[in-house]
């Protein structure tokens, strides 16, 4: 494989510099991949992931886990293209999967003001499962406005702008292979 893993690349006119690189997100997603064999044996979680931005993280996460699993997909929008959260949650797209005691994990890539999860978690409620938990790569805790419970963090980052390995810039960058910073 040969992955795009530039120091610097400018994205919508913006330029970014490498901030989290490949190494440390595998050596991070190999430590939470053992966390949850250990929480769930037995149990047979599912995997909700959060679209788009959590695709790659939920894919690598994954191939970490070592017990049975499955995965579903909700998609949102709360961003449009810009850099700041609208502060409106849409559901794009709906889950499939019957979620009723089933033992649901959530999976973001950033957690930001926590409006997103926040709305996932009481949406979680009416699907009536036996538990629900959240992992996200990235958490902006000083941003974060609304409580959420976050039971799995990738990384504590501050609050800047972040591009690649899913997460976007007006739709572009989620092809860098590791995690990049907004340069000031
Ligand atoms: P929240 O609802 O404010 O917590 O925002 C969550 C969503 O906003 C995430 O799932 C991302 O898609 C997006 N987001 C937040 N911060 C960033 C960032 O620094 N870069 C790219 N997307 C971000
Ligand atoms: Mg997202």
């Amino acid at each position: 494989m040969s992955f795009y893993l530039p120091e610097k690349v400018a994205c919508n006119g913006e330029n970014f510099k490498v901030f989290i690189n490949k190494d440390q997100i595998e050596a991070r997603l190999s430590l939470l991949g053992e966390q949850i064999d250990k929480d769930y044996g037995g149990l047979k979680p599912i995997f909700i992931g959060i679209l788009n931005g959590s695709y790659i993280f939920l894919s690598d996460l994954m191939r970490n886990v070592s017990i049975p699993c499955e995965v579903d997909f909700m998609k949102l929008s709360s961003y449009g293209d810009a850099k700041v959260s609208s502060g409106n949650v849409t559901e794009l797209k709906h889950i499939d999967a019957k979620l009723k005691n089933r033992h649901v994990i959530l999976v973001e890539d950033i957690i930001d003001t926590g409006l997103s999860m926040k709305y996932m978690i009481e949406r979680m409620a009416e699907y009536e499962p036996a538990s629900v938990k959240v992992v996200t790569l990235l958490h902006k805790k000083e941003a974060t406005k609304h409580e959420v419970q976050i039971d799995y963090v990738g990384f504590e980052i501050p609050d800047k702008f972040v591009l690649g390995y899913g997460l976007d810039y007006a739709q572009e960058g989620r092809n860098l292979a590791q995690i990049y910073v907004i340069e000031e």
